[in-house]
């Protein structure tokens, strides 16, 4: 695999091109929310920015048709709920530009078994019923490719579990670049925030916060009520310990270093001040507050995302307008690359 270099939040901008994706599979948790969206939002003045709900990804595995509408507007309505700015980017849904899937396949001949065959995320998706996953979850990796790709971006915000996929999409651009002598696609390189780039689970620091994880409790939603986080953050696994003193004993403490994490983020306060903050302190104490901050952060994203969503046809609206823009440049793209590769396209 290709080495690239991780850009932190500090990076010099320099009018680069963003592009991210959220799948609409499940609800959106504040991992979603504080490993990508909030990153989209604070880099969408300084960025072209392109942001898409990737619907075709979401059904790599199985979708209730009217689920998935519902949650392609609601991942639509916290994108806006969270600040993004719809007349200031493109906003839209992944299969209303079918560029999308033309660069896949294209990039399906240039990508290689083996290269697929190391996805770490494949793995733990299929698990131990490989044969029966989806041709399209094994394949997911170079639709996400060609979404960078298509847009030539520069640069792309994600959660650290997106790493491999960034390197994957690499290495297509480099070989199709080597293969037709032509620096036809720009190497996209991932932007990631330190703290937040992987949020673990409120049930085991081992693993991610993930969607699709078995307990509700193990999650924070956007969307949850105020009582429901209490609850959560309650039951919110930890160790029978006081709150660490450094930031070396946080990080030897998986479950209390990610309830860290997450307060450093929500209170924007640096995660060296949170602890001297709460030192010694009993951890029902720290967890009152991380309560309260995670409200200040979640509420009002989730009583705007709630007021938006009584609206679809708005919602419908400016995921349509932010196709007809998406594909004025994908469009550019495809003639470009079936040009190079020697389609007769007029
Ligand atoms: P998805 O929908 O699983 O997640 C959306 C974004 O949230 C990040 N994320 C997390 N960040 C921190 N902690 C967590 N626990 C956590 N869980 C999820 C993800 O890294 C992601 O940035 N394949 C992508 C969607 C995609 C995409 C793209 C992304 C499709 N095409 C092109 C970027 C560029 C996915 O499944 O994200």
């Amino acid at each position: 695999m290709l080495e690239y270099n991780t850009i932190y939040l500090d990076y010099n901008m320099n009018d680069k091109v963003i592009f991210s994706g959220v799948q609409p599979s499940g609800e959106i948790h504040i991992g979603n929310y504080l490993g990508a969206i909030s990153q989209f939002v604070d880099y969408q003045t300084d960025y072209k920015s392109i942001f898409s709900i990737v619907d075709l990804h979401a059904i790599t595995v199985w979708q209730d048709s009217e689920a998935l509408r519902n949650s392609t507007r609601e991942v639509l309505a916290i994108f806006l709920a969270s600040g993004l700015d719809e007349s200031k980017n493109i906003i839209f849904n992944q299969s209303q530009v079918p560029e999308h899937t033309q660069l896949s396949w294209i990039l399906s001949c240039t990508a290689k078994v083996g290269w697929l065959n190391r996805m770490t995320q494949f793995k733990d998706k299929a698990g131990k019923n490989k044969e029966n996953a989806s041709v399209g979850l094994y394949t997911y990796p170079i639709l996400m490719a060609a979404d960078i790709l298509l847009y030539s971006a520069s640069h792309v915000p994600v959660g650290d579990d997106q790493k491999q996929h960034l390197e994957l999409a690499r290495d297509i651009a480099h070989k199709f670049n080597t293969d037709y002598s032509e620096n036809i696609f720009v190497m996209p390189e991932p932007l990631m925030n330190k703290s937040t780039t992987r949020i673990m689970s409120l049930r085991d620091g081992s693993n991610k916060m993930s969607k699709s994880d078995i307990s509700e409790y193990s999650r924070i939603l956007m969307t949850d009520s105020n009582d429901k986080i209490a609850l959560k953050i309650k039951k919110a696994k930890t160790d029978p310990l006081k709150m660490p003193n450094t930031l070396k004993e946080s990080e030897s403490r998986l479950e209390v270093n990610n309830l860290l994490n997450i307060y450093s983020a929500c209170a924007l306060m640096k995660k060296e001040e949170v602890i001297s903050k709460y030192a010694s302190k009993e951890i029902s104490l720290f967890k009152n507050d991380l309560t309260e901050v995670i409200i200040n952060k979640v509420e009002p994203i989730s009583i705007k995302t709630k007021q938006l969503l009584t609206d679809k046809v708005h919602l419908d609206n400016i995921l349509s307008m932010g196709a007809t823009k998406a594909k004025e440049i994908s469009c550019k793209t495809i003639a470009k690359v079936y040009d190079k590769i020697g389609m007769i396209n007029k």
